[in-house]
């Protein structure tokens, strides 16, 4: 049995996809790095993430997306599955270096045919291609010239951006400029985790600026390149967050500064509200990195926003992180249920996130655009793997996306994470997220339990709560 938390009372007790009504979209997503592999294939340059993952002690394990899912080989393999779960769209994102292996200058041809291949494969099937220009894996040539820390990656990645539209926006109709920004920055420039491993409040501050720029002139690049009927998004990481202990003003004002932080950063400057300074003064620093003009280039109208989820937050006043004064109080000390990641099982946060993100009055139409979990699964031989939590989880947050959508909230679409099992990041290939299952010694596939329910709800088989 399950613990309660999978169960939201606030959930619809009967729901079924037509519910969601016809135009919803659904979907599965992935990313170049964390399924790939064929890390130095065809030409394809060396990422910043290919460096990361040599330097001791980065990953757990040792473990490298080099090899990865091997996508790039199997590609064929994994659309397959797509359709025997009838999944409608397919999210994943191309590799920087993959086509212009030193991130600016000669493209490498064998990449963009990689490309092309893949989404004329999603239209052959019937499945709808929706392509993410950045997923955290930076050409390592433009780390070598300051990376995200560097204002010219503006222009770098918007050159890039319009080459992809000139490629393939004959054929690609939904496009996202940045995978979770706050991520990248956060993660690979202030914390040291992911790639390129930076810990300085300097190099985030300029990589949020550069990001956020990206993040917009990305989109109006894009805009420029693609035919006027071509959907253009971007997404964000987000989680409900509360204080850990309610009621207590300190508490409550950490929590304050970790939602402008985790959740506002990139998304405010997008709607013109400019950065969350008022509630994190910190941010005020990053004046430094803006130039005459930036201001008016940091709101776009996006088609679409998409919102990615996984937990909640819980945040405390923490005397010990300078500037922030908050800290994150994980579901371990907590003592509530978690995912494989530690992550607090909190189907409702997605509930709250939507909302949030829907009451912006310019806020456009949104997606959840990731959404998923780490468990272990259990293989037993005869191809059946048994997922029971995952499912739980998923039907649960999907649930939760209705409630939103029923309460007025504009939603239109939700895509799992992940299409298989895949590298993830810092954490290796212990944490399962897939609707796949991956055998890594012999990379055979095999769809779980919740991916067969997925596919029976995407069907029209109705969820009982
Ligand atoms: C969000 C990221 O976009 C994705 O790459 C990652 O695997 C999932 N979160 C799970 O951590």
């Amino acid at each position: 049995m399950l613990p309660p938390a999978f169960y939201p009372a606030s959930t619809p007790a009967v729901f079924s996809r037509a519910d969601f009504g016809p135009d919803f979209q659904w979907g599965v997503a992935a990313a170049a790095y964390q399924t790939e592999g064929a890390w130095n294939t065809d030409g394809k340059g060396p990422s910043i993430w290919d460096e990361f993952v040599r330097r001791k002690g980065k990953i757990k394990r040792g473990e490298s997306g080099e090899v990865a899912t091997d996508f790039y080989h199997r590609w064929p393999r994994d659309l397959g599955c797509i359709n025997q779960m009838g999944i409608e769209n397919f999210r994943f994102s191309v590799a920087w270096s993959r086509v212009l292996p030193e991130g600016i200058g000669n493209v490498n041809q064998k990449g963009i045919d990689f490309y092309s291949r893949l989404v004329d494969g999603c239209l052959e099937r019937g499945i709808t291609p929706w392509l993410t220009l950045y997923h955290w894996d930076l050409p390592a040539a433009l780390q070598r010239r300051g990376g995200w820390a560097n204002r010219s990656v503006v222009g770098w990645f918007t050159d890039y951006a319009q080459r992809m539209a000139a490629a393939l926006g004959d054929r690609v109709q939904h496009w996202m400029v940045l995978n979770e920004p706050m991520a990248f920055t956060g993660a690979g420039h202030l914390l040291g985790l992911h790639a390129p491993g930076r810990r300085s409040l300097g190099a985030f501050l300029a990589a949020t600026h550069h990001a956020a720029l990206a993040q917009s002139e990305g989109g109006r690049a894009l805009r420029a390149s693609l035919p006027a009927s071509a959907q253009i998004g971007t997404t964000f990481s987000g989680a409900h967050i509360t204080p850990w202990r309610p009621g207590l003003v300190r508490d409550e004002r950490a929590a304050r500064r970790a939602d402008a932080l985790l959740n506002r950063l990139f998304l405010e400057p997008v709607l013109g509200l400019g950065y969350p300074v008022a509630d994190v003064p910190l941010l005020g620093r990053l004046e430094q990195y803006m130039q005459p003009g930036d201001e008016a280039r940091l709101p776009f109208d996006f088609d679409f926003l998409g919102v990615q989820n996984y937990t909640r937050e819980v945040v405390r006043h923490a005397w010990y992180v300078p500037l922030l004064w908050a800290a994150l109080v994980g579901a371990g000390r907590r003592g509530v249920p978690a995912t494989a990641m530690g992550w607090e099982v909190y189907p409702e946060s997605i509930y709250h996130l939507l909302n949030r993100a829907g009451s912006y009055p310019n806020a456009p139409r949104l997606l959840v655009t990731e959404n998923g979990a780490a468990f272990p699964d259990q293989v037993n031989p005869p191809g059946q793997v048994c997922d029971v939590a995952r499912q739980a989880f998923l039907q649960a947050c999907i649930g939760q996306v209705l409630r939103a959508r029923q309460e007025g909230v504009r939603v239109d679409g939700y895509f799992a994470w992940s299409l298989t099992d895949n590298f993830e990041w810092a954490e290796g290939y212990a944490p399962r997220f897939g609707l796949v299952h991956v055998d890594y010694a012999t990379q055979q596939r095999t769809i779980k339990d919740s991916g067969h329910w997925y596919g029976r709800f995407l069907g029209g088989e109705q969820v009982r709560f």
